[in-house]
């Protein structure tokens, strides 16, 4: 009895110090300010993520280093030969701007440690190599002439830098995980460099180039991992304080590992998940970052791409549950989009073109109105229209509308704004929408209803 209720005190305790504990904020923004600061975001629904660097020649995916324990010096070689001679920053944003769209992040620096700016406290950036200049500036141009947000990803994490202590991630980490192999490695690092180090970058990069709209950072162990960095081993309660600083109105992911903050993050990212699990995050702000194919670099022999379907799939499912898409191409080593996700674009070129009104500006629908069979729903809240995306095309002609009698006041095709006439069902509460024979030419089509 005793210990029970000692538990129960100590299980009271807990919670109160957790509930305290997940109270603390850095700011004093409302709910309100962030949600009017990140409207332009979660009206847009639809990015692109770029994973580019030195890793696009190994064409074996961004982790190469790690995954083949590669040395400074043997990596050395990806260094000496870069030499994007297609790259053209304005054919990129031309093809996000056409897919859709509204926003893009690059990686600036990924985990590998190059960085594809020009930044004053390195030699090991894009300015040394045959490329010779500053890709991060081209970019954040010809992104901003299309009239797209700009983004920047930039890695926690640094395989090269000569400070950065060994983790459970970093390439020089093989099967030897005892302490004496760790300190071996360790000698003469110093993590309060490597931070002052990534403090400075991200300072050069949020004053060099005008206004940035996104700040990706990546990423963190879970608290409490072994071997693993967060919060603290960033300095990242410092370091998120100085980037809204330096951008106020910045949107910044969720990957400092400031696990004790309610603000410590702007938006959830979960990664590669099934559209089915997006369904968890409804209610929540998030974007789920998807590749094509797997790997975020550019990975030449991988044959898991996506098909037109699941990339449509997973773009309305993003929306129907309240959250952001941002969809990631692997540029080549040459700097250019391989065929395959130009392929992929195109295609969701040719859909947005027809159906983006039940993309941009959308979110889940209210919960009174039932999701009809073999369809997702999106909604607009401002002009009352819900969008019903069909997965399967009714053979017969008929979709049924469940206890849709009353909310409707007409409804079309959205790709053409053909009218679609609907009856009472016999059950006088469900509403029978009458489909032509032949299906529009869309892998999914969309039906739009004004509502009453
Ligand atoms: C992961 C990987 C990385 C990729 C990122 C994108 O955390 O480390 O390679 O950049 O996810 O979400």
């Amino acid at each position: 009895m005793i210990k029970k209720i000692v538990l129960a005190f100590f299980m009271v305790a807990f919670t109160l110090s957790l509930a305290s504990a997940q109270q603390k904020k850095l700011g004093n923004e409302t709910e309100a300010q962030k949600k009017q600061r990140m409207k332009w975001w979660t009206d847009a629904r639809f990015g692109m993520f770029i994973h580019w660097g030195l890793y696009s020649q190994a064409a074996r995916h961004e982790w190469v280093k790690h995954n083949e324990h590669l040395t400074n010096e043997q990596y050395q070689k990806y260094f000496d030969q870069f030499n994007p001679d297609h790259f053209d920053p304005k054919k990129w944003a031309r093809e996000a701007k056409a897919a859709g769209m509204k926003y893009a992040v690059l990686t600036t620096k990924h985990h590998e440690g190059f960085t594809l700016f020009d930044s004053k406290y390195t030699d090991y950036k894009a300015t040394n190599t045959h490329a010779k200049r500053d890709l991060v500036k081209e970019y954040v141009e010809a992104f901003r002439a299309q009239g797209l947000k700009v983004g920047f990803y930039y890695s926690l994490l640094d395989w090269h830098h000569p400070d950065y202590t060994m983790d459970s991630a970093h390439p020089l980490v093989q099967e030897d995980t005892s302490k004496a192999n760790y300190d071996r490695l360790n000698k003469g690092r110093d993590m309060a460099k490597y931070r002052q180090y990534m403090r400075n970058q991200i300072t050069e990069l949020l004053t060099n180039y005008g206004k940035i709209d996104v700040l990706w950072l990546d990423w963190s162990w879970n608290k409490g991992d072994k071997h693993g960095k967060w919060g603290d081993d960033w300095g990242a309660v410092e370091l998120l304080k100085l980037v809204r600083k330096l951008q106020p109105g910045i949107i910044v992911n969720n990957r400092l590992g400031l696990y004790d903050y309610s603000d410590g993050g702007d938006f959830e990212t979960p990664e590669q998940v099934s559209s089915k699990e997006l369904e968890k995050y409804k209610g929540k702000t998030w974007e789920t970052c998807q590749t094509f194919s797997g790997s975020w670099g550019y990975y030449r022999d991988e044959n898991s791409w996506k098909t037109h379907r699941q990339l449509l799939d997973l773009l309305i499912t993003s929306v129907s549950n309240g959250g952001n898409l941002i969809l990631n191409v692997g540029p080549t080593a040459r700097g250019e989009f391989d065929y395959r996700a130009t392929n992929a674009l195109d295609s969701l070129s040719y859909w947005m073109h027809a159906n983006d009104k039940a993309i941009y500006n959308c979110t889940y629908a209210p919960a009174e109105f039932k999701t009809p069979e073999n369809t997702k729903l999106t909604y607009n809240p401002q002009t009352k229209r819900l969008y019903i995306h069909i997965y399967n095309y009714p053979i017969g002609g008929k979709l049924i509308l469940p206890a849709y009698n009353g909310k409707v006041k007409y409804a079309q095709f959205l790709n053409d704004y053909s009218e679609l006439k609907y009856n009472l069902a016999a059950n006088g509460s469900d509403l029978e929408l009458i489909l032509p024979q032949n299906k529009p030419h869309y892998d999914i089509s969309v039906v739009e209803l004004t509502l009453q």
